[in-house]
């Protein structure tokens, strides 16, 4: 049935539900006809389904009984002990399993943790740009979300304070400050240690949570690792947000949240579901110890080295005026246009020429970014990512010409 414009009985329809706009994701299978730069779904040829079996075998075999039943409120207690191993060896996360709440990918998580703090009409803060799965999720809470910018070095941490500040004048103390300080998304760019400390010391300072999203964490490529802010943290306000997307699979729908024992467990009691993906928690919990860090590895090579064709391929063929990021590791480069240029309006010339990309301002909560686009290097084949970037350089030419700004050669 096609979605009509009105429910029957749509007054009864809620604030959230009139509120809303269309579906958030794209479909995979359709980017795949393209040569997609436009979501960060994860490499398709490296996904690991043939081991996935084997996993899914062993955890039948073994435990059919419980990987078929209704599980725990927080989610499937084996695989909540091997992520936390994990996040202790790895990241230096040292947390028990009443403070991990296993969930739909980490979105859930991040809907869950504000469905704790945010009545219609709170505020909060978060990078800008940001993640755009984040914007959408603050607009569902009816969130007025204040914006912090990004820069080169990170979150822009004087801003946070002044921004801080400048609430608490105005009576107001944001429920919590957002961030994704590996690898962001969009811009790929990374939050160093000293901006990390800030951001603990402004939360406590001005009262509020730290959420710190750290979808990219396993996915580094050049760089020493950094302390998560969940280990910096020593009052326990941080709520951490991980997922098993970007490695084993973003068809998994598993991901977690990290924080105090308190706040997880009312994330628990608000999800209404039976329990997260038993099955897939079992077949998990079965996979990770016997293959999770070799895939870590094939991963960073094929990332990195996609990573390093796109840069290459932006370096030949952007033209002049136009600027990006570097990325460490994660999925995506960020790219900024000369002023004037609006990459919302350039998608669909893109999308004719089969090459599609994110507009900026999706991922801005102040209306801001229309001379931005994210680049995701993880989805697009190898062969594919100088054709699609050698085509937006002539696109971009293009545009600057028609505005004066540049000869379509150039
Ligand atoms: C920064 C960030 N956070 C969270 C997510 C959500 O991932 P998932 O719900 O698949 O775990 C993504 C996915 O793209 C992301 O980029």
């Amino acid at each position: 049935m096609s979605v009509a414009h009105e429910t029957p009985l749509e007054s009864l329809i809620s604030r959230r539900g009139r509120n809303v706009p269309g579906l958030r994701m794209g479909d995979p299978r359709k980017s795949a006809e393209l040569i997609s730069f436009y979501a960060g779904f994860p490499d398709r040829d490296s996904l690991p389904a043939a081991t996935v079996i084997e996993a899914t075998r062993d955890a039948l075999e073994a435990e059919g009984e419980w990987a078929l039943q209704y599980g725990h409120g927080l989610g499937n207690r084996r695989l909540a002990g091997i992520l936390l191993a994990k996040l202790k060896r790895d990241f230096g996360i040292d947390a028990e399993p009443d403070q991990l709440l296993i969930t739909a990918g980490a979105s859930q998580a991040i809907g869950l943790a504000i469905e704790a703090l945010v009545d219609w009409g709170d505020t909060v803060i978060t990078e800008v740009p940001t993640w755009m799965g984040a914007v959408r999720a603050f607009q569902n809470a009816g969130a007025t979300a204040v914006g912090v910018p990004m820069n080169s070095g990170g979150t822009d941490v004087d801003a946070l304070e002044a921004t801080l500040a400048r609430l608490r004048g105005d009576g107001i103390t944001p429920k919590f400050i957002y961030t994704i300080p590996n690898f962001q998304n969009p811009t790929g760019v990374s939050t160093p240690r000293d901006r990390r400390e800030r951001i603990v010391e402004l939360a406590h300072e001005y009262g509020t949570f730290i959420f710190e999203d750290d979808a990219y964490a396993d996915l580094r490529y050049a760089g020493e690792r950094i302390a998560p802010i969940y280990t910096l943290d020593s009052r326990g306000t941080t709520v951490y947000f991980g997922t098993l997307s970007k490695t084993l699979g973003a068809g998994m729908r598993l991901g977690w949240a990290v924080g105090h024992p308190s706040l997880i467990n009312k994330m628990g009691a608000l999800k209404v579901d039976g329990s997260t993906n038993v099955f897939g928690t079992y077949v998990a919990a079965a996979w990770i110890p016997q293959y999770l860090d070799d895939h870590i590895d094939e991963l960073r090579t094929i990332y990195q080295s996609r990573r390093d064709i796109m840069l290459a391929a932006l370096e030949q063929h952007m033209p002049p005026g136009t600027s990006w990021t570097q990325p460490d590791g994660g999925f995506f480069v960020w790219v900024t246009l000369p002023d004037g240029i609006d990459t919302t309006a350039m998608a669909p010339q893109a999308r004719e020429r089969g090459v599609e990309y994110l507009p900026g301002a999706a991922c801005h909560v102040n209306g801001d970014g229309h001379n931005t686009l994210r680049l995701s290097f993880s989805f697009a084949r190898d062969a594919e990512i100088p054709e699609g970037i050698r085509i937006l350089g002539e696109i971009i030419a293009g545009e600057l010409a028609e505005s004066g700004q540049r000869p379509a050669t150039s």
